[in-house]
C-alpha cells in the first residue's frame, strides 16, 4: 500500500489521537483525571470509529469482535516492529502489557453493525476464483482454504484468529502483500506468510474482492476455541 498517502493527511489526526493516549497514559499515574476506556480509546476512534466498526478508509480495519488475543497479539507485533505502520508504532510504544490487554479486550466485545458488503469491481470469474480459495483452497498449489481456520462463517476463531468479514478488500490485499514481503509477521511459526507466499496477484486480487463483497452473518462470533484442527500449525493459535 502507499503509506505516504495514508500518513500525510493523517499526521493531523495523529497528533489529536496521541494527545489522547498520553493523557489517558498520564491520568494512570494523577488519579484525578478519570481514566476510562472512554477515554482511552479517543485515541483510536479517529481511525478505527469508537466502537472498533472501521471508517470509510479502505486500510483502516475493523476491530470489533475479533478474538481478543488476536488483537493484544497485533497490538505487541506493532509495539515491538513485527508490523509497520508509524501512527500504530507511534501509538502503542509506551504503553504496558496489561493496558494492551484491556483495549484489546474492550474492542473483542464491541458489535457495531456492519458495514454494506461491497459491490463487485472485478469480473465474476475472479470473484468465483476468490471464492473457490476461501471456500476450498487449491490443493494444486497447497493453499488450504481459508475457511479451515477463519471459520466457516468467516468470524474467525477463539483465541487468536481474526474474523476476515467486514474488512475492505484493499485492507486484506495490503495484509497479505505484506506477509510476502516481510513486513508483517505473526508469532512463529507463521502459518500466514507461509499461505500468503503461495498465493500470486492474482489469487490475493480474487480473495480479497470475494471475501469484502460478503454480508456478515446475524451472529458473528468467533468459533469456539479448538473446534477446528487448522491445516498447518500457527504460532498464535494453540492446538
Ligand atoms: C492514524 C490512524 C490510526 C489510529 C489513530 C489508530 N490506528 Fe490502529 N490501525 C491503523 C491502520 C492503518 C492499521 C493497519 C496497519 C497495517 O497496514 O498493518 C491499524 C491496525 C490496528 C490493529 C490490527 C487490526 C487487525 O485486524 O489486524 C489493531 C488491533 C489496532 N490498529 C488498534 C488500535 C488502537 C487500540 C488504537 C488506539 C490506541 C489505534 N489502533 C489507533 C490506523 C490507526
Ligand atoms: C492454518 C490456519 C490459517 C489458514 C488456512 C488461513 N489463515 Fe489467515 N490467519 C491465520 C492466523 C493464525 C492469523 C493471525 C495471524 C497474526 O497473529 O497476525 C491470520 C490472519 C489473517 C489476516 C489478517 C486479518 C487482519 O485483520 O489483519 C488475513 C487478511 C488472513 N489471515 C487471510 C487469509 C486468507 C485469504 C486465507 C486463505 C488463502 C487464510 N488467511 C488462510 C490462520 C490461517
Amino acid at each position: 500500500m502507499s503509506s505516504r498517502r495514508i500518513f500525510r493527511p493523517l499526521l493531523a489526526l495523529l497528533l489529536i489521537s496521541a494527545a489522547g493516549v498520553f493523557s489517558a497514559a498520564k491520568a494512570q499515574t494523577q488519579p484525578k483525571t478519570p481514566d476510562t476506556m472512554e477515554a482511552r480509546v479517543q485515541a483510536c476512534a479517529a481511525c478505527h470509529g469508537t466502537h472498533g466498526q472501521g471508517t470509510d478508509n479502505d486500510y483502516f480495519p475493523r476491530l470489533a469482535g475479533k478474538p481478543a488475543d488476536y488483537l493484544y497479539n497485533q497490538l505487541k507485533n506493532f509495539r515491538e516492529g513485527r508490523r509497520k505502520y508509524p501512527p500504530m508504532n507511534y501509538l502503542v510504544t509506551y504503553l504496558s502489557d496489561d493496558y494492551l490487554h484491556q483495549i484489546a479486550a474492550y474492542f473483542s466485545q464491541q458489535r457495531p453493525p456492519y458495514p454494506p458488503p461491497a459491490k463487485p469491481t472485478v469480473s465474476s470469474d475472479t470473484i468465483a476464483r476468490g471464492q473457490d480459495i476461501v471456500l476450498h483452497g487449491d490443493a494444486s498449489k497447497q493453499i488450504p482454504a481459508c475457511a479451515a481456520c477463519h471459520g466457516k462463517a468467516l468470524t474467525g476463531m477463539e483465541p487468536a484468529i481474526p474474523g476476515l468479514v467486514g474488512l475492505h478488500a484493499d485492507y486484506i490485499s495490503a495484509q497479505l502483500g505484506a506477509w510476502r514481503s516481510g513486513s508483517r509477521h505473526a508469532i512463529a511459526p507463521d502459518c500466514m506468510h507461509t499461505i500468503a507466499t503461495r498465493l500470486t496477484d492474482d489469487d490475493v486480487n480474487a480473495v480479497a474482492s470475494w471475501l469484502s463483497t460478503q454480508t456478515a452473518p446475524q451472529n458473528p462470533v468467533p468459533a469456539p476455541a479448538r473446534s477446528m484442527k487448522t491445516p498447518l500449525a500457527c504460532g498464535s493459535e494453540p492446538q
